[in-house]
């Protein structure tokens, strides 16, 4: 035997003894041995208070958003109205009918069952549909679905809003668990509880979402730190990262997460803090959905209203693909760039570069639009919000510019434009697109060195030969985490170290797989919950060296695995002489196949 060839079958004996953790044969619907019986599902049914109503409705702009809302839905309404004037069933199974790739298809001729209407989500892969779509009211009830899930061997996912990019909350034949009912609000403002924030702590359940978050602070005479989307749910943008207009003053989402009651995969119910399962806190500060269990409430920070309030301001500007135009663009890029770096923790804001060739005839028909909004957490009068804001609009003049003073956040948010959810699998990777949302983490390094603006300017060029694909798209810039001069920069999280020197998460849809290497040129990190669909090393990605920790982590909490989504950690236990292996039934097939051919 040759030295590779003894390599090779060391190798694949090592890894065949490590604990595969991962890859688990769930029960499939043919599999009459653990697929549940009719009787089964009805005791189900029945162990989950069938009588009990549960109502997802929207009023009107008066009152906050229940959960996300489907495009096209009349008035409104969540889940297409299914719940408007009906109480939900508390559990949905699916049929042979609803067997198609997806519930819904974009063209007049989709097809709407119930069950289609309860497992409503966004971007929905072909094939992952669930078998079961459970409602549950509390806790209890989790605990009941996951018990369920775990005795017929079924894979579980978790939906809150539904609004995920990724297909995170989907997993193929599983029991789909939604949280959207879980809605208590338990504010403690003078930290009775002892978690060392002076302004207070809330207790929120699983289901509320940013507009219902937003007009309880403002009952409270608080805020909190919060993405700028109002139907995004608490959960998925808390554990992802969690970026928004505050975040660059009062931390991501993972920064403000205090505390979280979880159902693991046993169907025990545990409270994760920095005292008591201080691992798995951890791991949930950063490390992702539907991966560690089913939260039902979580525990973040609460803050006081700044004196006078918050102020927003927005600014625009327009151009041409015209030489001359197009220029400004350049300068623009430049100036901003150099503006970015100045700017202190009270600003958190979003600036959009959108080029577009309605008419492919002439370059200098080509058009480009700025748009810029920044929160200013403080009154409109404050000295620095003018400074900083006249820095840029002196440099180079916009179209239109307004700065509106807020009381409280929920005055804002309460008139925002739906940002629906689309049941359709459009993100969904295909020969010439990687799919998902492209993204990369940008330092103050190479915003400073001059390689973002190199990008930029080079990418929205492409546009003069690319007039007929995606390639011309939207560049999206959000000065929104925690880069910003004077942020908080908790070290407890599982983010990766890249989004602690970021200042700017940017994100440009539409890379094949050789664009995307100039995008990911510009930083070796990006955000887990906005990000590319096929991703190699995405461990690395998103987590950075915090990854082997949260493989442990993963095994210990979820030994079997019944948790699982895309690019999600994946478990793996220490060996015994302390170094961390990670395996997987390919990697051993992949070994193998290598070996017999070495024979
Ligand atoms: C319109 C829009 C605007 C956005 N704006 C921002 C923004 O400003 N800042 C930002 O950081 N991100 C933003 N995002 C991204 C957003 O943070 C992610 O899509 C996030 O995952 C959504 O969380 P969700 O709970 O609403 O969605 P869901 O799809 O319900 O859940 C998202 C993920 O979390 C898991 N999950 C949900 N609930 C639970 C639970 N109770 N227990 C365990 N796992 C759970 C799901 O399985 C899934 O993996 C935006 C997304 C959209 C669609
Ligand atoms: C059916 O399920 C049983 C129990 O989980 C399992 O032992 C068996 O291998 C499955 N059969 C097939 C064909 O997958
Ligand atoms: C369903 O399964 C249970 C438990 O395996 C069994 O006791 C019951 O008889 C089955 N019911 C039907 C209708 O097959
Ligand atoms: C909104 O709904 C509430 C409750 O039904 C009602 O009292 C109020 O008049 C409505 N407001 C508007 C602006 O329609
Ligand atoms: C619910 O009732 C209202 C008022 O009668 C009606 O306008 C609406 O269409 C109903 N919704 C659904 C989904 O049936
Ligand atoms: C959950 O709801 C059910 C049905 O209303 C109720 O019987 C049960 O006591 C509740 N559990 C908790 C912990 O509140
Ligand atoms: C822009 O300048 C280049 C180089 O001088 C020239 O080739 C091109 O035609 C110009 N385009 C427009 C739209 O003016
Ligand atoms: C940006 O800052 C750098 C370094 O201070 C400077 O050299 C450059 O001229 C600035 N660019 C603009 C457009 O102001
Ligand atoms: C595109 O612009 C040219 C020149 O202005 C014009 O003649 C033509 O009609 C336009 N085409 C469309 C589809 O608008
Ligand atoms: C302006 O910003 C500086 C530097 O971040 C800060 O120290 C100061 O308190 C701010 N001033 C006001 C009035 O907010
Ligand atoms: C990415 O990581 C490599 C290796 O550690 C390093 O050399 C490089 O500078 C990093 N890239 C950026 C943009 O930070």
């Amino acid at each position: 035997m040759s030295q590779a060839k003894l390599i090779a079958l060391a190798a694949v004996v090592f890894l065949s003894c490590t604990q595969v953790t991962y890859a688990k044969t769930f029960c499939k619907p043919s599999n009459t041995t653990c697929w549940p019986n009719s009787t089964e599902i009805d005791a189900l049914k029945q162990s989950l208070g069938p009588s009990i109503n549960r109502q997802l409705k929207w009023t009107n702009s008066s009152q906050p958003r229940v959960t996300a809302v489907p495009i096209n839905s009349a008035s409104d309404q969540p889940l297409y109205g299914l719940s408007q004037n009906a109480s939900l069933d508390p559990v949905y199974v699916r049929s042979q009918v609803d067997l198609g790739n997806t519930c819904f298809q974009p063209d007049a001729s989709r097809y709407i069952s119930t069950f289609c209407l309860a497992s409503v989500r966004n971007y929905p892969y072909e094939g992952w549909t669930p078998a079961f779509v459970v409602w549950p009211v509390n806790a209890s009830q989790v605990q009941i679905a996951v018990k369920f899930a775990r005795k017929h061997n079924l894979c579980i996912s978790v939906a809150g809003t539904g609004h995920d990019f990724l297909n995170r909350h989907s997993c193929a034949d599983g029991v789909l668990i939604r949280t959207a009912l879980l809605k208590d609000a338990v504010w403690d403002l003078t930290d009775t509880k002892g978690f060392g924030n002076a302004d207070g702590n809330v207790k929120f359940g699983a289901g509320l979402v940013f507009s219902e978050v937003h007009k309880s602070a403002a009952d409270n005479n608080r805020y909190v730190s919060s993405g700028w989307a109002t139907t995004v749910g608490i959960i998925g943008w808390s554990i992802g990262g969690g970026h928004g207009p505050f975040s660059p003053g009062k931390g991501l989402g993972v920064d403000n997460i205090l505390e979280v009651d979880i159902v693991l995969n046993s169907g025990e119910l545990v409270t994760a803090n920095s005292m008591q399962n201080s691992d798995l806190w951890w791991a949930i500060r950063g490390g992702g959905g539907s991966n560690w269990g089913v939260i039902t409430a979580i525990t973040i920070k609460a803050y006081k209203i700044p004196t006078g309030g918050f102020s927003f301001w927005q600014a625009s500007w327009q151009g041409t693909f015209c030489n001359a135009s197009l220029s400004q663009l350049d300068s623009f890029v430049d100036i901003y760039q150099n503006w970015t770096l100045t700017l202190n923790n009270q600003f958190g804001g979003l600036t959009f570069i959108s080029p577009s060739f309605t008419n492919k005839t002439s370059d200098c028909l080509g058009t480009w639009s700025i748009y810029m909004s920044y929160v200013f957490q403080g009154p409109s009068t404050n000295a620095n919000l003018t400074q900083f804001t006249t820095a840029l609009t002196n440099a180079i003049k916009p179209t239109t510019s307004s700065t509106t003073s807020y009381a409280n956040w929920w005055l804002l948010v309460q008139n925002k434009a739906l940002e629906p959810i689309w049941p359709f699998a459009y993100l969904t990777p295909s020969s010439d697109y990687i799919g998902g949302l492209p993204s990369v983490l940008v330092s103050r390094e190479v915003m400073s060195n001059g390689k973002w603006a190199a990008y930029a300017k080079a990418r929205i060029r492409e546009c003069l030969t690319r007039k007929n694909d995606n390639g011309c798209t939207r560049h999206e810039m959000y000065q929104d985490i925690t880069g910003n001069v004077g942020s908080p920069q908790d070290q407890q999280v599982s983010i990766s170290e890249g989004f602690r020197s970021a200042i700017v998460h940017y994100l440009v849809a539409y890379q094949d797989s050789t664009q995307i290497k100039a995008l990911y040129s510009l930083g070796n990190n990006s955000y887990f919950s906005e990000s590319a669909y096929t991703m190699d090393g995405f461990a690395e990605r998103y987590w950075g060296s915090n990854y082997q920790r949260l493989q442990e982590i993963k095994a210990k909490y979820d030994p079997e695995s019944d948790f699982a989504c895309t690019h999600c950690v994946i478990g793996a236990t220490a060996s015994s002489d302390g170094i961390t292996q990670f395996a997987s039934y390919y990697l051993v097939l992949t070994l193998m196949s290598i070996l017999i051919s070495l024979f």
